[in-house]
């Protein structure tokens, strides 16, 4: 198999007319979810579970083991001395990092360009144990190649473009999300994939380009705020996922990925509105229980830090939260405790502080 030579966008023969039922309704459901987000008084709280589990899912797509429930028990007790497991932890943590400062910089009319791209991908990369070999945050300058696991490039299942070919052909992807006045949604469905035949980089475009899906969605104002979630739909549909992939190189089908994409989409949106909802069923129906079982003016300060890290230890619990004393907090977390609405998970002993679980949200994401 020789390098692919990707054809410039943008996308040619699109057959607008097979797609338009599939469209308006992706659309319609992306509507409701953006207007359930923009009702939410605090969203950067309430969908921060919602972030950690994509970070999960996208580096489960690409092969890491560790999952959220993982992450949140190491940053509550960094005892852990496993380095392979460390490596791990790391890659969700770098990826939510990345995803979370992307959001950032456009929220701060930061403008979209190949030198972000390539800042999102360092931030990436980062103290993993790719670093060395993935040029953290510059393209790469060798081939790669896409296969299964253990192949080597003759049993190749695709091999992108030559690596000098990259500047020119990620210019010409960088002018499409700037400047191409396509139907939104078919636009996102295109930078993602023609990002990945390109594969800039030696690795980690997977995950960049899901990325790329919230902040496009958010870039070019589908959301109002750039939170919304895709992985999930991806990894149950893996297998669909790369061979729709693999035909536009095969045979040109990108009107069959177009079709694959707003069904992941309008699907996953589906998905995102029910969890949202549950979310925030959860959040009211525990502030009455919080409130109730600390009878503290802390209550909510309380559950917002549970929300955000649902395995978290009783100092890092005081700090996050803002009570003032450490006193006030430990009896917070006692109250809550003899209420069962957390559990201690680990008494504390000498340096070790206890741990506590707040298992709802966790449950309601698995
Ligand atoms: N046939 C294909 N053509 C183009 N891209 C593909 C194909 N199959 C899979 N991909 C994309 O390549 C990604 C894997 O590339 P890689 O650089 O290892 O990214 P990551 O390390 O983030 O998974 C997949 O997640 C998918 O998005
Ligand atoms: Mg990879």
């Amino acid at each position: 198999m020789d390098p692919y030579i990707p054809a410039k966008l943008s996308v040619r023969n699109i057959n607008w007319e097979k797609l338009a039922i599939l469209l308006g309704e992706t659309n319609t459901e992306i509507g409701r979810y953006d207007g359930l987000l923009d009702g939410m008084p605090n969203p950067e709280i309430l969908l921060s579970p919602l972030l950690r589990k994509e970070a999960e899912l996208s580096s489960k797509i690409e092969g890491t083991q560790s999952t959220m429930s993982e992450v949140l028990e190491y940053e509550a007790d960094e005892n852990i001395t496993d380095d392979r497991k460390i490596e791990e932890i790391n890659v969700l943590q770098n990826y939510r990092k990345t995803l979370r400062w992307a959001e950032d910089e456009l929220r701060n009319e930061r403008e979209f360009s190949l030198s972000f791209l390539k800042e999102m991908h360092n931030m990436l990369m980062r103290n993993s144990r790719w670093d060395s070999s993935a040029h953290p945050g510059d393209f790469r300058i060798k081939q790669v190649f896409i296969g299964e696991k253990g192949a080597s490039i003759e049993q190749a299942i695709y091999i992108p473009p030559e690596h000098f070919l990259i500047l020119e052909y990620m210019e010409n992807w960088e002018d499409y999300l700037r400047n191409s006045r396509e139907e939104r949604l078919i636009k996102t469905a295109v930078i993602h994939a023609q990002l990945e035949i390109i594969h800039p980089f030696d690795d980690g475009n997977g995950r960049i380009g899901r990325m790329l899906i919230t902040l496009f969605l958010y870039l070019s104002g589908v959301l109002h705020r750039p939170m919304f979630y895709m992985s999930q739909y991806l990894e149950n549909n893996r297998t669909c996922y790369y061979e729709s992939l693999r035909n536009i190189s095969q045979n040109n089908q990108w009107q069959e990925w177009i079709e694959f994409f707003l069904t992941a989409v309008k699907e996953q949106t589906k998905n995102n509105i029910k969890k949202v909802k549950e979310i925030n069923e959860l959040y009211e129906h525990k502030s009455e229980k919080f409130k109730e079982a600390t009878k503290s003016r802390y209550y909510k300060d309380a559950l917002d830090t549970f929300f955000k890290r649902p395995i978290i230890n009783s100092v890092v619990f005081a700090k996050k939260s803002k009570i003032e004393s450490q006193n006030t907090a430990r009896n917070i977390l006692k109250r809550l405790e003899s209420s069962g609405l957390v559990k201690k998970i680990r008494t504390g002993k000498g340096q070790s502080p206890s741990i506590y679980l707040f298992a709802d949200i966790i449950n309601l994401l698995e």
